[in-house]
């Protein structure tokens, strides 16, 4: 079997175009929707990854306001920074780029994010929603694998579905979000013991752990459907997944490339989830129902 490619690309630009009409909504009722990215220090990966979600804001037209902060800067100024942008009725979503400098606590600057502006999905808040399946924002990249799958016309529901890696940010959220969807769900990890015996018993695999060529095809189920969220680039300069492309898509039924698979899925998302606050935020304003929630009662230990 010859694996059909899950086209990430194509599905980000039919996604991007709905966009803009529906920016085009939100303009006609006087909202310009917004989006706050700051980025501490200098990362070379971090300004990348910044720039690209710059340039799909304007692409959509939703107006971006970006905080570039020195490497040494304070944990109070990105928070100083943070509840401005809380209480900014032109920002709907704000996003603090992570890694974030070792001397800063990532988990008390996520919580410091009003969780009605939360488009990235990190707040306790937010990820304790996916737990019972009513988040506000679900995050990003899980979001846009979700989407991904659904243009398979799979049902995931009973399906063995197996995540390989576990961060905050991807295989744990994308595991409650599948499970939620009623799929059986492992997920494997660093200290996971014979990583094949669970893999091959995947009807969808998803694999997030950043290790080019972990996933090689005796490990894949012969039908499974493949998805690579690894981006990983090689010392020729090559930028691969997790997944041993080449021989996988002769024993899956679909698979995701890389690039052009989950990557611009995840940038998408994030605009989705702007554009969501957006005309949520409106709604509730109308109804006179809508708070600028600075630090919610949730406070990091
Ligand atoms: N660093 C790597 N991925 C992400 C992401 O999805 N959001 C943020 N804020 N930082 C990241």
């Amino acid at each position: 079997m010859t694996a059909r490619i899950i086209d990430g690309k194509a599905l980000s630009a039919r996604l991007r175009a709905e966009f803009r009409q529906r920016v085009g909504r939100l303009v006609d009722q006087g909202v310009i929707p917004g989006l706050a990215v700051i980025r501490v220090g200098d990362d070379p990966a971090s300004r990348i990854y910044v720039g690209n979600k710059v340039k799909a804001c304007e692409e959509c037209g939703v107006a971006s306001f970006q905080q570039a902060l020195a490497a040494d800067a304070s944990e109070a100024d990105v928070l100083a920074g943070i509840r401005q942008f809380n209480t900014d009725p032109a920002i709907h979503g704000i996003l603090v780029q992570l890694p974030l400098p070792g001397h800063i606590d990532v988990r008390r600057v996520l919580e410091a994010i009003s969780v009605n502006k939360d488009v990235d999905g990190f707040h306790l808040y937010n990820v304790g929603g996916l737990v019972v399946g009513n988040t506000i924002f679900p995050p990003c990249t899980p979001y846009g694998v979700q989407l991904l799958l659904e243009t398979t016309g799979t049902d995931v529901a009973g399906k063995n579905v197996v995540v390989v890696g576990a961060s905050n940010i991807v295989g744990k959220p994308m595991a409650l979000m599948l499970l939620q969807k009623e799929a059986t769900v492992t997920i494997c990890h660093a200290k996971t013991q014979n990583l094949a015996q669970h893999t091959i018993l995947a009807d969808i695999l998803i694999v997030a752990a950043g290790k080019p060529g972990l996933i090689v095809p005796q490990m894949v189920k012969e039908g499974a459907i493949v998805i690579d969220v690894g981006i990983n680039r090689l010392p020729d300069g090559r930028i691969v997944g997790d997944v041993d492309f080449a021989g996988v898509r002769e024993k899956a039924s679909w698979i995701t490339p890389v690039p052009g698979g989950v990557g611009p899925m995840t940038v998408t998302m994030l605009i989705e989830n702007t554009l969501r606050s957006a005309e949520r935020a409106h709604h509730l304003r109308k109804n006179n129902d809508y708070q600028d929630w600075e630090t919610p009662s949730i406070k990091a230990g």
